[in-house]
Order: C-alpha cells, then sequence, then structure tokens
C-alpha cells in the first residue's frame, strides 16, 4: 500500500465581531496609535465577548468547515485543538468543539504550544492520516488571548487578539504536507509565560491581586529567538526539500509583529508579497493566527502551490512545515 499525503481540503475561520483599535488602547493606557503601528504593524484586533470561551469560536469555525467541504460532522475521525487559552483547565476544548457540532463518532485533544500550536497540531493531524486508519482530521489552533491579557500592561496588550482558524485534513495521493521540522527549547519559559493557575502556583488571593495569571513578557529576547527561530527553520526545510526559495509560492508566517515578519522575509530574501499577513486587523491571535492566514489568503491559492509555513511562541517553541496546496481555492469562496 502506498504511502498517503494528509492535505489540507478546506479551510475556515472565527473571528468575534467586536473591535480593539489602537484609538480604544490610546484611552486606556499610556500609548499612541503611531508607537503601536510603528513598532507592531498593528492596527486593531478582535475580543470574543466574555463567558463564551475557546469552543464557541471553534464551534462557528467547525461549523463552516464543514459546511464548505460538505463533510458530515460524524464522519471526523479526531479533532486536534492547539491553544493556551481552552474553556477549562481540563477537560480539554476539543471535545467541547466536537459535542458542539456533532461530530459525535470522534475523539480529541489539545495540544499547547502557544503560538506554535497550530505548527504542532498540523503536523501530529498529518501524522494520523498518514497511518492510515484516520480519514478525516480536524486541526483547529486558536485563543481567547484577552482571557489572560493585562489591559493596563502596555507592553503586551497592544499586540494579542482572539480568533481561531480550522482546517480539514484528508489523505491525498499527490498533495499535502510534506515535511516539518519542529523545535522546543524550554528555557525560554522566563521570558514568555502566565505563572499562575498551573500546579505549580494555583490561583489565590494573592497570585490574583498580584496578576500572576496574566501573559508576562519580555519582549526583546522573545524578538530576537523569535526571528532566528523561524528564519532557520524555514531555511533548512526548504534545503532538505531540495527546493529553492524561487519554487515557494506562500511562506506562512506566525503573525507576531510586522517588523518579526519583515525581517524573517528579508533574512530568507522572500518578496513581501509572497508572505501571508493579516496581522494589521487581528493582531497577535496566538495559536489561531497561521489557520487565520490560510483563510483570508485562500480565494489566490492553487493546487500544487508550495508553501511554508513557520511559527515561533512561548516554551519556547518554533518551527516549519512544508506542504503543496491541494485544491483551488476559489471553488469555495
Ligand atoms: N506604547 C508606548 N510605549 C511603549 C509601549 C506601548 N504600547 N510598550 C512599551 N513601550 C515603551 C517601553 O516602556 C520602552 O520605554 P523606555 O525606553 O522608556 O523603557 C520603549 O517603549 C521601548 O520598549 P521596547 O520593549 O524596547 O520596544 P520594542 O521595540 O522591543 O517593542 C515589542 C516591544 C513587545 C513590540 C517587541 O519587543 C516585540 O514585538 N517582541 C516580540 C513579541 C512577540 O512577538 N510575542 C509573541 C509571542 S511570539
Amino acid at each position: 500500500m502506498s504511502r498517503k499525503n494528509a492535505a489540507i481540503t478546506g479551510v475556515a475561520g472565527f473571528v468575534p465581531e467586536r473591535k480593539l483599535t489602537n484609538h480604544d488602547l490610546e484611552q486606556m493606557v499610556e500609548t499612541t496609535d503611531e508607537w503601536i503601528y510603528t513598532r507592531t504593524g498593528i492596527k486593531e484586533r478582535r475580543i470574543l465577548e466574555p463567558g463564551l470561551g475557546l469552543s464557541h469560536m471553534g464551534e462557528k469555525a467547525v461549523n463552516e468547515l464543514l459546511q464548505k467541504t460538505q463533510t458530515s460532522p460524524e464522519d471526523i475521525d479526531l479533532i486536534l485543538c492547539a491553544t493556551i487559552t481552552g474553556d477549562m483547565i481540563f477537560p480539554d476544548t476539543a471535545n467541547q468543539i466536537a459535542v458542539k457540532v456533532g461530530a459525535t463518532n470522534a475523539f480529541g485533544f489539545d495540544i499547547n504550544a502557544a503560538c506554535s500550536g497550530f505548527l504542532y497540531a498540523l503536523h501530529t493531524g498529518a501524522k494520523f492520516i498518514e497511518s492510515g486508519t484516520y480519514k478525516k482530521v480536524v486541526v483547529v489552533g486558536g485563543d481567547v488571548m484577552s482571557s489572560i491579557i493585562d489591559y493596563t500592561d502596555r507592553t503586551t496588550c497592544v499586540i494579542f487578539g482572539d480568533g481561531l482558524g480550522a482546517v480539514l485534513l484528508e489523505p491525498n495521493d499527490q498533495y499535502g504536507i510534506q515535511d516539518a521540522i519542529l523545535q522546543a527549547d524550554g528555557s525560554g519559559v522566563e521570558y514568555l509565560h502566565a505563572k499562575s493557575g498551573g500546579s505549580k502556583m494555583p490561583t489565590s488571593e494573592e497570585t490574583v491581586a498580584q496578576g500572576l495569571h496574566y501573559v508576562y513578557q519580555n519582549g526583546g529576547p522573545v524578538f530576537k529567538r523569535a526571528v532566528q527561530g523561524m528564519s532557520s527553520t524555514v531555511k533548512q526545510v526548504i534545503e532538505q526539500n531540495n527546493l529553492t526559495k524561487e519554487e515557494i509560492d506562500w511562506v506562512v508566517p506566525h503573525q507576531a509583529n510586522m517588523r518579526i515578519i519583515n525581517t524573517v522575509a528579508s533574512q530568507l530574501d522572500f518578496p513581501l508579497e509572497k508572505v501571508m499577513q493579516n496581522i494589521e486587523y487581528l493582531g497577535n491571535t496566538t495559536a489561531g493566527t497561521l489557520p487565520l492566514c490560510l483563510r483570508d489568503y485562500e480565494p489566490q491559492l492553487k493546487p500544487g502551490d508550495k508553501i511554508v509555513l513557520t511559527a515561533f511562541g512561548g516554551g519556547f517553541t518554533w518551527g516549519a512545515l512544508y506542504l503543496t496546496w491541494a485544491y483551488e481555492g476559489k471553488n469555495f469562496s
């Protein structure tokens, strides 16, 4: 039996209606639209209504995905959900999404790799398809960052937003996920984390009073490591697949900061027209950025397009994944 690739056969996404603009943030913390835009490339981000949770966005996106791909929910074998802001600490959100969309025959689990979560989950999902046992795997990536951001901390609240994307993976003889390089360095915890709410420091009145449940970030080192990690793994995945950068149709970088995206593109000598970007109006949605980019650029994608996805995030975690696109994007729009 010949090995089947796992190909993306559909993509969908959900972002909340409510916008939080740079001008709104000017009223909340000491900052300016000019500072935020020139340092990050972000103009606005979306904020989910409190109380809805990640599974609400997952339900919306997966329902759209099923409709676009004309898939019945009972046919889904597995749902993987990449997130750091699931509905609850446990149980996982993948199964909350499954119950909401009627995926009664699916099992599922969450993957916590911060901004690299979707990349890790896509690679994991591909392995289940390649095993030959599973035929339809839904990979979800998204975060409700507004639930863990301190809106009095100007160094983090300007960057993050809420949003989620989802793809369907199915076996394919020709196209699909070809290769991935995933890396991690746990010593990066020092620079990017939420200190309390886990087993090491359970939530208490004191931790809440000190705001230790919010995202802490030391942006400078994160910036440098993000550029280094994404550039090196993209280069490596291109080389080990005997490709040249000219043959790559699209690079899909994690939308962390427009300056990071520009620096990676420039180090790799990729023209920005080939680099997917939507950070300006969505900000950094953590595990949501890669599938939301695919959703936004889907109408431009053609069968056989060579695409490299890359991400960097808390952990540290990072990597790059090479795939060939399987369908004419316009068919679905
Ligand atoms: N508005 C105005 N001033 C701000 C500000 C804001 N929102 N946030 C920080 N500043 C100030 C700082 O306090 C500092 O002031 P000081 O010089 O008086 O101390 C000054 O701006 C420069 O801060 P610095 O942290 O050096 O800015 P920067 O150019 O590195 O940009 C980040 C900060 C966070 C935008 C940038 O480091 C970054 O994007 N890092 C990567 C973060 C990331 O991608 N995280 C996602 C996970 S991958």
